[in-house]
Parts: structure tokens; sequence; C-alpha cells
């Protein structure tokens, strides 16, 4: 949480570090601030509100100039979001400024030191005990800024990626990184500094990728020297060449991210699988598990470890492992995984899913489980994040960057990489019968057009959707492959409209849920013709005969439901293990034009982050 941003070149830092920022506003929008150097003064500001709030204020407030410039928006975790707890930070001195993404969690410790010391604090944040603990450090040891860093930090537990300038020498920017992701931009003559590469990635594609434990002094007349924190051991920079473009990272027409992310799946789904499912010739190419393929063979279990979205992604994969590749499974929620200690050998297969990467409790999940022997095998969208690197094998999504807060493309193109993974260990352990295995590829390689297809809904969707927005609550069910979507339909709704819902395996309405349903209770309930039809559609009868409003999610051409629904949403015809790539399009767009025709903030709801790095 939090995004950072830093510039230091021959271009005004301000325009660079504002629409860095803009970018960066996925990671926290609870407040933001940025520091100009000038050439004679330091200016800065820092407001609680967005990025653009503190962009009026800014221009009326301070001068803009300067080579030299830091900027932070804020997910709060010390402190309230307000004016003072907003980013950036001085020292006592008023020389020094900081940045920081994270967490010091020993923070009151270090405070209460600095206080007897004669520090005084403006904020509740644990930010400003860690620039004037690197204060202290310089003064006391009469030492240079990146030497005091690498001595304060030292003496810090938590989580941290920080950029910290003294303003009497403006040439260099400290930056250092532990559990939060920092990249540094290399340009001609000119550094960027950011928790990822999409405020720079117009200036330069070749960046370093800080690793944890790693500092670096970015400074104008040098080469980038990396050293380690802990030691002072020098470390070879690794100079990446990036694969974003801006086109990526922009609306391109669309009113908002999350509705470009929804209508961008047939072509994520495509590049997911691009070069790796090669149908006709009844071969999927994944180099993390030919490389692997014995320890997936002799696995006694694959334990999948995740949150939020992801985790109904594993849950997907769960029946999908077990259905054709016979291997069992478990679905655990990284942050309770963590503090149980769960039993873990040697031939279990963990596989950690997460669209950022940076996921506080996955990474963690990933570490204990590595601690007790297990092979890690990290699903991730981000190229080069934490967990990525982290783990021992992978495969990435190639999705591109998602960049509204309410997962979309990553979801679907998680299940598209799982169902590869399963399907090529169901071909070698010799689960599935060889035209069966076909199919299968077969009709993946159909997805994208029947997204496509199933996108066509939108307009429907939009009527909808005007019918049920002012709604208290919505229960939403669903079978088989279908109860994660049932999960992930009701996650949707809640996190960017604020309206109540839930998400059930629709048998289990009649041990609970049941007692909801009256005419005021809409009911979404995925009914495609292959999932345990005659089930569902019992399911249906019993909801109608409690006054509830069926929105129906079928399969093209369906014919009782829509005698029983209130509304009924077509989605094209699948086997039923790849119905939850299109069965989950109708309740995206459902829950997006919620929030729209609510005046919600679709793609910065409200007290969410797009990377959850604090646990
Ligand atoms: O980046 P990750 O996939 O690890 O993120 C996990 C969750 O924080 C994320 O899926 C969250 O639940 C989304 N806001 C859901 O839309």
């Amino acid at each position: 949480m939090c995004g950072i941003v830093g510039y230091i070149g021959h271009r005004e830092a301000y325009p660079i570090v504002l629409k860095g920022l803009q970018r960066l506003e996925y990671r926290g929008y609870d407040s933001a601030g940025i520091a100009l150097y000038d050439g004679k003064d330091l200016n800065l500001c820092k407001t609680k509100g967005k990025v653009a709030d503190l962009k009026t204020l800014l221009e009326k407030e301070i001068s803009t100039s300067g080579k030299l410039g830091i900027g932070h928006t804020r997910w709060a975790t010390h402190g309230v979001p307000n004016d003072v707890n907003s980013h950036p930070h001085y020292s006592n001195s008023g020389n020094l400024v900081i940045i920081h993404n994270g967490i010091i969690e020993n923070y009151d410790s270090l405070k209460k030191e600095l206080i007897k010391r004669g520090y005084t604090f403006q904020s509740d944040t644990d930010t400003e005990v860690l620039v004037n603990l690197i204060e202290d450090v310089m003064t006391n040891e009469n030492i240079k800024l990146g030497k005091a860093v690498q001595l304060a930090l030292n003496q810090v537990i938590g989580a941290y990626a920080i950029a910290v300038f003294d303003k009497n020498k403006p040439n260099e920017i400290v930056v250092a990184k532990l559990g939060s992701p920092l990249a540094i931009g290399i340009g001609e003559g000119e550094f960027f500094i950011a928790s990822d590469a999409s405020p720079f990635i117009e200036f330069t594609d070749n960046a370093i990728y800080l690793e944890d434990h790693e500092m670096a002094i970015v400074r104008l007349d040098k080469d980038i020297k990396i050293r380690k924190i802990e030691d002072d051991s020098l470390v070879n920079p690794y100079i990446q060449k990036l694969q974003l473009n801006l086109e990526q990272i922009e609306k391109g027409g669309y009113p908002h991210f999350m509705l470009k992310e929804i209508y961008e799946q047939p072509l994520a789904i495509k590049d997911t699988y691009r070069g790796r499912l090669l149908a006709d010739e009844g071969i999927i190419k994944m180099a993390g598990i030919e490389d692997n393929m014995k320890r997936f063979l002799n696995a006694d279990r694959i334990i999948i470890v995740a949150c939020g979205t992801s985790w109904h992604a594993g849950l997907v994969a769960e029946y999908i492992f077990e259905d054709l590749a016979r291997i069992p499974v478990e679905v655990e929620y990284a942050s309770e995984f963590r503090y149980r200690n769960p039993v873990i050998t040697e031939k279990d297969i963990v596989i950690s899913i997460s669209q950022s990467g940076e996921t506080a409790d996955t990474l963690a999940a990933i570490k204990l489980a590595k601690s007790k022997g297990a092979f890690v095998f990290g699903v991730c969208n981000v190229v080069g994040s934490s967990i990525a690197r982290e783990t021992d094998a992978g495969a990435y999504t190639h999705a591109g960057p998602e960049i509204g807060v309410a997962s979309t493309k990553a979801f679907t193109t998680q299940i598209t990489v799982l169902t590869l993974i399963a399907l090529r260990l169901a071909r070698a352990k010799g689960t599935m019968s060889s035209s069966d295995y076909r199919r299968h590829l077969h009709e993946l390689e159909l997805i994208p057009e029947k997204v496509t297809e199933a996108l066509k809904a939108d307009k429907h969707i939009q009527a909808i959707s005007e019918l049920y927005k002012d709604s208290r609550n919505m229960l939403y069910l669903g079978r088989g492959y279908n109860f994660p979507v049932a999960l992930e339909g009701a996650l949707k709704l809640k996190e960017i409209s604020y309206i109540h819902a839930e998400g059930y395996p629709a048998a289990e309405m009649k041990h609970g849920p049941i007692a909801l349903i009256d005419e005021n209770m809409p009911v979404i309930i995925i009914a495609t013709k292959k999932g345990h039809y005659d089930k569902v559609v019992s399911n249906i009868q019993e909801i109608k005969a409690r006054k509830g409003k069926i929105i129906g999610i079928v399969t093209e051409g369906d014919v009782n439901v829509r005698e029983l629904a209130d509304h009924v949403i077509e989605v094209p015809e699948t086997l039923e293990n790849l119905s939850p790539l299109l069965t989950t399009i109708p309740l995206q767009l459902l829950s997006y034009h919620i929030a729209v025709l609510l005046g919600k903030n679709v793609d910065q709801p409200r007290n969410l982050a797009k990377s959850v790095t604090v646990e």
C-alpha cells in the first residue's frame, strides 16, 4: 500500500512526480504529498485527499520548480488520513525529507528513545520516527546520509520502501527496500524512483528492482551503487529491460480502468495461453512445469495460498486439479495459513497466486512453506514482483497491468494459467483420455471468442443494474465450478458499490441463507447447462416460492430458467470446467454498472488499495 515516486535529473521534477503519483494512486489514495528542491529551498505540500486535490493545492501554495522531487500517495496505517500524517515527512532540523511505503513495527520504542533525546513529532506516523532516527544517527556519528540510512535501518523492524534526501546535499536520493517494492529507472543523466515502473515508462525502459535488504545511493554524478543494508557489502546491479508500454497503463477511451480491464479479457486470456497452448498438436508447454515435472508427479498434495480474488481463482483451481489431474488440493487464505502452524512436508507443492506479486500475507505464506521444505510455485501477473522472485518456479499470467482496484482480468487469466497446469499434469499422469484432453485444449482456445460474446450482454446488464442498484443485500449462488464464481461476484459488488453481498454454494442455501429471502432480496444464481443444472433449477424454484428476485446466469438458449427467473443473462456454452471464465463476465459487469449508477468511485473504492503490502 502507498505509492512512492522520486526524480533527480535535468528535467523539471514536478510534472514527473505528479503524473507518477496519479499512476500509483491504485496503491492508496487517502492523502498525497510532494517535496521539491528548487536549487535553494525545499518546498513541500501535502494534503488529505487524492492526488487531484494535492495538485490544486500545491500549484496555489508552493513553487513547482526544481529538478529534484519526491512524492507519496498514502493508504493510512499509522495515524488517520489527514494533512499532518501525509507524506513526505521532515526531520526535526528540516534538512531531511522522506517518503515511505510500509510499516515500522518498532516505531513506538524508537520514538520514545528519540523523545528522550529531545526530538518532537508533528504526526502519528511511524515514518516521521524513521526520518528522525536517520537524522539522529547522522548527527551523532557525523556521517553522510547514505551511511546514516543504513545504520538507522539496522535498528528498524518492519517493512519499507523509502526515498530520502538531504536539502544540503541535493545531488542524491537514498533509497532502501524491505518487503515493499522499489524500482529505479535509469535515464540519460537522470534517475526515477517508484513503487513500480509505471511513473517512468515514457522516459526509460531500463530499471533496477531493488531486492529486500538492499539500499542504493542514487547520485547524479556517479553510477548507482547497491549495498546490502546489513553488512554494507556491494551488490551487482541487474538492469532489467521493461516490457511495459504507455498504452497499457492508460484508460484508452474507457470511462474507468475496471471497464477497460473487463473488456481486455479476450485478449488477456489469449496472451496467457499464447505460446503455451498448441491445441492442434495436443501440446501444453510451460517451462516452470516441465522443469519440475517430477516434483509435480510425486507430490502428495497441492496447497494453494492466496488472498481475495486470487483465493477465489485458487478455489476454481481446486476443482479443476482434483477433477482432471486427480491431485488432492487444499486452498488456504494466506493470512490464516501463515499463522496456524500448518503441516507441510517436502512432498507438498505450494502454489501461490497473486496479481500484484506483492501481497504481504501471500509472501509470508510462501516464506513459511519454503522454510518447511515445500516447493513453491508462483502464479503472478506483475513481472519481477516480490512473489515472482521469492518462489522456486512459476508462470506469469501475462494479463498486462491491472489498475482498477477490483480484480477482473487477473481472475480469468489466473484461472487460465491454472487450467493449463492442470491439463498438463493430467496428461502426464494419464488421468484424462487423449480425446477428452484434446477437447479441453480446443475449447480453451475458443474461450476468448466466447468471452467477447458474453460481453455483448453489457447493455442488458446495465438495464438490470438500474432495477437493483438500490438493494441493501444481494445473494450470489453457484454450484461446483461456479461456487467460487459466486464468491467472486459477491466480492466485486461489495468492494465497489458497498452493497452487502454474500456468495454461497447453491445447495447450502437451505442451511441458513434461505431465511434472508423475501421480495426484496435479489439472488444471482449461476445455472449453466452442465453444472448440476437440475439441482440448481430446484434451488431456483425454492427461491421463487419465497418471492426472491432471480437473476439467472444461463447457457445460451436456456428455456427452463428463463421461465422461472425475473431476468436471465446468457453466456455461450462451454465445458463445465471452463465455465467460470464465462460466468464471471456478467457478474463483473453487474457490479461495475451498479457502482457507476450509485456514483461510486469504481477504480478507487473507499478504504481499499490495489496491493495489500501490509498484513
Ligand atoms: O495482488 P493479489 O492478487 O495478491 O491481491 C489479492 C487481493 O488483495 C485482491 O484480489 C483483492 O481482493 C481485490 N481487490 C479483489 O478485487
